[in-house]
């Protein structure tokens, strides 16, 4: 099943029944921080970790009121709100209003890595092959499963969804907060993916992944980055 050519087959049989059963599937942040324990400390003070939190009533009123939304209102259940607020929005495994999973309920790991249910089980299998004998993993077995390594359209797709905003995936229902707005909700990539306001920190990786795709400021953020801690799932 872990075989390169397995997962080449699967995702072209992906592109044909799209949306089926075979969709990779949403977990949820505990799965990933059970391993990236560093990460997830870090990603739990972003303001990504806490978006759900700024759809409850009184939190955030002035930015609501200026984006002419209504500061006392609940939109912890409005469908043209949580969309962008939560993992993996009525997709396979991902956040459904009626059944909140509070491991799905903020903008987490998948929202910007990709569903994990399928390439988890690699980072599993590759990081014991690399303890034992320093046997690396290509990054493309990640890629065929599912895992995003640009990123720049995942953000696009919550922080450009908006009328005129250039982004041609845009459709209802839009982001409130626009540059129309405030010129501070401006979304540049190259910036924002910088932020740590929103961002996790980085952590130093052991190498268990190589070649492309990898991510443009892959070699940047690892030459600055901390020694964390790592776990397992077990
Ligand atoms: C699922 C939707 C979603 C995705 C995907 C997403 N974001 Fe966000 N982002 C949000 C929401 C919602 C907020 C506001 C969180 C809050 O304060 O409630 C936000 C806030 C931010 C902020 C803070 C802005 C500020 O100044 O307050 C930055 C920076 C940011 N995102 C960068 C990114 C980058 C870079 C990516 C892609 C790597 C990304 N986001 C992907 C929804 C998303
Ligand atoms: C298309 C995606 C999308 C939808 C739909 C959406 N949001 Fe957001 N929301 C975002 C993004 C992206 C940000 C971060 C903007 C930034 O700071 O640059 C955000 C930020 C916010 C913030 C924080 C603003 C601030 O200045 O701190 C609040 C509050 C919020 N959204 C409430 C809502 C409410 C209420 C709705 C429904 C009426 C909604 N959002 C619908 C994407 C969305
Ligand atoms: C808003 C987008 C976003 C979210 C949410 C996010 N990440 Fe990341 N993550 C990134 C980006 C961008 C990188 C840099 C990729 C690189 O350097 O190859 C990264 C890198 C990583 C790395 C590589 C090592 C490092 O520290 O740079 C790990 C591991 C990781 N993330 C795990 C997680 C986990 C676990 C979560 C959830 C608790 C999470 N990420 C949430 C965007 C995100
Ligand atoms: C069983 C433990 C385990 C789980 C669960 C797990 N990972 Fe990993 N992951 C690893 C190991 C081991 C590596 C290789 C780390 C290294 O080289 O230091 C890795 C590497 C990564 C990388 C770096 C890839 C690169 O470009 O080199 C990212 C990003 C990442 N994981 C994100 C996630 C996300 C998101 C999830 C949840 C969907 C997740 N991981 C679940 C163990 C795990």
């Amino acid at each position: 099943m872990r075989h390169p050519m397995t997962f080449a087959l699967a995702a072209a049989m992906l592109a044909i029944f799209s949306g089926s059963a075979l969709a990779d599937k949403y977990e949820g942040t505990k799965k990933c921080s059970s391993c990236h324990k560093s990460q997830g400390e870090s990603w739990k003070s972003t303001a990504h970790a806490k978006a759900m939190e700024s759809l409850k009533p009184k939190v955030k009123a002035a930015a609501k009121t200026k984006a002419k939304l209504d500061p006392n209102k609940d939109y912890t259940k409005d469908k043209d709100c949580v969309g962008c607020h939560v993992d993996g929005f009525e997709k396979n495994g991902g956040y459904t209003i009626a059944e909140p999973s509070k491991f799905l309920a903020a903008v987490g790991c998948e929202s910007c890595h990709g569903p994990g249910s399928k390439y988890r089980g690699i980072h599993r299998k590759a990081g014991a092959d690399f303890e034992k004998s320093k046997k690396t993993t290509p990054r493309q077995a990640l890629a065929d499963a599912g895992q995003d390594f640009s990123f720049e359209e995942s953000c696009n797709a919550c922080h450009l969804n908006y009328e005129g905003s250039g982004w041609k995936g845009a459709k209802k229902p839009y982001t409130p907060f626009t540059p129309q707005v405030d010129k501070k909700y401006t979304f540049d990539f190259k910036k924002y993916v910088r932020d740590t306001k929103a961002m996790h920190e980085h952590y130093k990786l052991d190498g268990t992944f190589v070649g492309e795709p990898e991510f443009m400021f892959h070699k940047d953020f690892q030459s600055t980055a901390k020694v964390g801690e790592k776990g397992s799932d077990d």
